[in-house]
């Protein structure tokens, strides 16, 4: 169905970039060939790094007119493989696309390039006094379009919101090679449908994004952070709830099982205390612009947690220690990773049932023979399911693994949830999308992409089976 890559290819493309940036040997292939989703590597049969929307549109007529696939890649740091070339193809780096093009004090707005580092340009806006608050645990190397491709999160979202609620305005080429721009750069806007959230999410199948307009908010000065220890993992998701119905909304709520924390430890080299009878913990951070509120909202969690017979509350006391905990909890996935290969599902259920959603989930594990790595933002009722492949054959890995998969993607569903809170769906969850959509659903979206792409060279094999 789609054309190999020829020399003829090869030199329109050196025509279009110059020799330095279309890449085909080995090194480049196998680099570009995987990114951080379990171990699997597909590799594309060319790399280009193309400088320019302009650029980004040549390639993509090419593509388009002679049906090569091509598969837009961000830092690499994803979790469902939407960045894995399945089909060969071309493999689009936009890592040469990272400039900052301006930050909008007045408006509080910034205009960036898609390969710009999340964590760059969050130094970048707090310099000025503005917050972008989105921080998935990879900030340090992912790139913003990758950001916005998977509509990523991370533990602010819990206050602030995940990607698309920072995207006002997006540049996009099409497969057509035509530059669009998909709305306007306002905080409000009913003006037809919202081209810019279809976008954001839409894992590079639509046309490339190469130009984000965000939106920023003032940065808060202040935050406390505190760790709690319970006794029993259920109890820890329970209190989840029960803090914002008392009225508080932390900037971080985020949930580390027992076994989570030690397999992390290990990984970090730090050195820190649990007592044995702890099985899990919640990070809780609250943030503002008043310390005596925020001391006011630490009293009034504390009150909740302690119905929920936690152990004794201990508040980070400097930046550092407050460094520390944050590097641990951010280490987890990578943790998981250095442990054996695994499969890490990223499950999300309406908050209050958290407590239920875990306990299924190890239910679950029992039966089909899998342990399990549990964490996430708690605030958000997102769980991180990291299935760890230890000693499991790779009979059982392949076929019954994903029936446990499956088994925990209906529990997300009767608890009206869904697969995916900010991973993507990319090319290892595609099979479960006939779980939380039905056919008419499914056939509406792939009429989407049909209308952008008829001939389906944006990122194929991604999404839908
Ligand atoms: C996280 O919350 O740490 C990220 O989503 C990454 C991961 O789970 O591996
Ligand atoms: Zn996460």
């Amino acid at each position: 169905m789609y054309q190999t890559i020829t020399s003829a290819y090869i030199e329109e493309l050196r025509q279009i970039l110059g020799n330095e940036y279309v890449l085909v040997d080995d090194e480049a292939l196998q680099k570009y060939g995987h990114d951080e989703t379990e171990d699997l590597q597909f590799n594309p049969e060319v790399v280009v790094k193309p400088e320019t929307a302009e650029q980004v549109s040549q390639i993509l007529l090419l593509c388009n007119k002679h049906d090569i696939p091509v598969t837009p890649r961000g830092a690499g740091t994803g979790l469902s493989g939407g960045a894995l070339p399945v089909y060969g193809g071309i493999v689009l780096s936009t890592e040469r696309l990272n400039k900052i093009i301006e930050i909008d004090e007045r408006n509080l707005q910034a205009t960036v390039e898609v390969g710009v580092i999340t964590q760059v340009f969050q130094e970048a806006v707090k310099e000025k006094g503005l917050f972008y608050p989105p921080d998935p645990s990879s900030r340090g190397s992912c790139f913003l379009g990758g950001n916005l491709a998977e509509s990523a999160g991370g533990p602010k979202a819990v206050k602030y919101g995940v990607t698309k609620d920072y995207v006002l305005n997006l540049e996009v080429v099409l497969p057509t090679g035509e530059i669009i721009w998909t709305g306007a750069n306002v905080l409000k806007n009913s003006t037809g449908y919202n081209l810019t959230q279809l976008m954001v999410g839409s894992e590079g199948t639509l046309g490339v994004i190469t130009k984000i307009v965000f939106k920023l908010i003032p940065y808060p000065p202040y935050d406390l952070l505190m760790l709690v220890p319970f006794f029993n993992a259920e109890k820890a998701c329970q209190a989840v709830s029960a803090i914002f119905k008392a009225g508080v909304i932390p900037s971080c709520l985020e949930f580390m099982e027992r076994d989570a924390i030690d397999n992390t430890l290990k990984y970090v080299d730090i050195n820190f205390p649990i007592k044995d009878e702890v099985k899990a913990h919640l990070i809780i951070e609250v943030d503002g612009n008043d310390m005596d509120v925020l001391m006011k909202d630490c009293e009034k969690i504390s009150e909740v947690l302690e119905q929920f017979e936690c152990d004794e509350i201990l508040f980070a006391e400097s930046a550092n220690q407050k460094d520390e905990l944050w590097r641990i909890r951010r280490a987890a996935g990578e943790a998981s990773k250095a442990h054996c290969i695994y499969k890490e599902e990223d499950t999300v259920v309406p908050r209050a049932e958290l407590a239920t959603l875990l306990k299924g989930v190890k239910e679950i594990g029992s039966k089909y023979g899998f342990r399990t790595l549990c964490y996430g933002h708690a605030g958000d009722g997102n769980l991180h399911v990291n299935i760890l492949k230890d000693d499991i054959s790779d009979e059982d890995w392949n076929h019954k693994v994903p029936e446990g998969v499956k088994e925990i993607f209906d529990l997300c569903i009767r608890l009206k949830g869904t697969i995916s809170g900010e991973h993507g769906i990319g090319f290892v969850q595609k099979e479960y999308m006939n779980i939380p959509f039905n056919q008419t659903q499914l056939e509406l979206q792939k009429g989407i992409k049909k209308l952008f792409d008829p001939n389906g060279i944006m990122n194929p094999g991604k999404i839908f089976v």
